[in-house]
């Protein structure tokens, strides 16, 4: 049978990437990562790309005149590598409605907090202001209003008094990559249903 193909969405150092090449090396796994686009030339991500072996593209978002265009072009690019299901991997850009409703439950994010708490941006420096006492991350299926959208999975982490942004950064860090495994596994052994805003799973 012939493995789902998965593309990953990088702008930066890539550590999910890496986690996700990671989970796809597994012998017999039924999911190959086919595809990396980048938006950043220099990304440090392109790196493991490379070292796997897996094509990338680099698509420079400030040579479009705007944004629908630059999705189109990432569309038209995951449409000719044959890609079934896109993973956003710390990819710095906000996608269209249009490029968002075409990937409609075949695209998903990882962000740095338990969403719905702290969307957008500098979650950690947040969670510390707000005092709260559990920090985490979510994968969540993307929709059009950022950072929601239907929740596969979250992993948990207790802050600790003399936590900063960076420790706490640190410390999720594993906890991302292990998240972001797991929802792996769970596409591509197709182990997930999504019922409106619930995403349902099963071993
Ligand atoms: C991660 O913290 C992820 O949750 C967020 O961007 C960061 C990307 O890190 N969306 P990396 O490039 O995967 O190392």
């Amino acid at each position: 049978m012939s493995k789902l193909k998965i593309a990953v969405l990088i702008s930066g150092r890539g550590s999910n990437l890496k986690a996700l090449i990671e989970q796809a090396s597994e012998p017999n796994f039924p999911a190959e990562i086919a595809l990396v686009i980048t938006n950043k030339k220099d990304a440090g991500g392109i790196a493991h790309a490379e070292k796997a072996g897996i094509p990338y593209v680099f698509l420079d978002h400030k040579a479009f005149t705007n944004r629908h265009d630059f999705d189109m072009a990432m569309h038209a690019e995951l449409l000719t590598r044959g890609i079934d299901f896109v993973f956003l991997a710390g990819f710095m850009r906000v996608l269209s409605k249009e490029f968002v409703a075409k990937w409609h439950d075949k695209l998903v994010n990882i962000h740095p907090s338990l969403l719905p708490a702290f969307p957008g941006v500098d979650t950690h420096e947040r969670a510390l202001v707000t005092g709260v006492k559990f920090h985490g991350c979510t994968v969540h299926f993307v929709r059009e209003e950022v950072d929601a959208g239907p929740i596969i999975t979250q992993e948990i982490l207790k802050v600790e008094d003399k936590d900063t942004p960076e420790t706490l950064a640190a410390r999720l860090l594993p906890l991302e990559h292990k998240a972001y495994k797991h929802t792996l596994r769970l596409i591509a052994e197709k182990r997930y249903l999504v019922k409106g805003n619930r995403v349902e799973t099963w071993d």
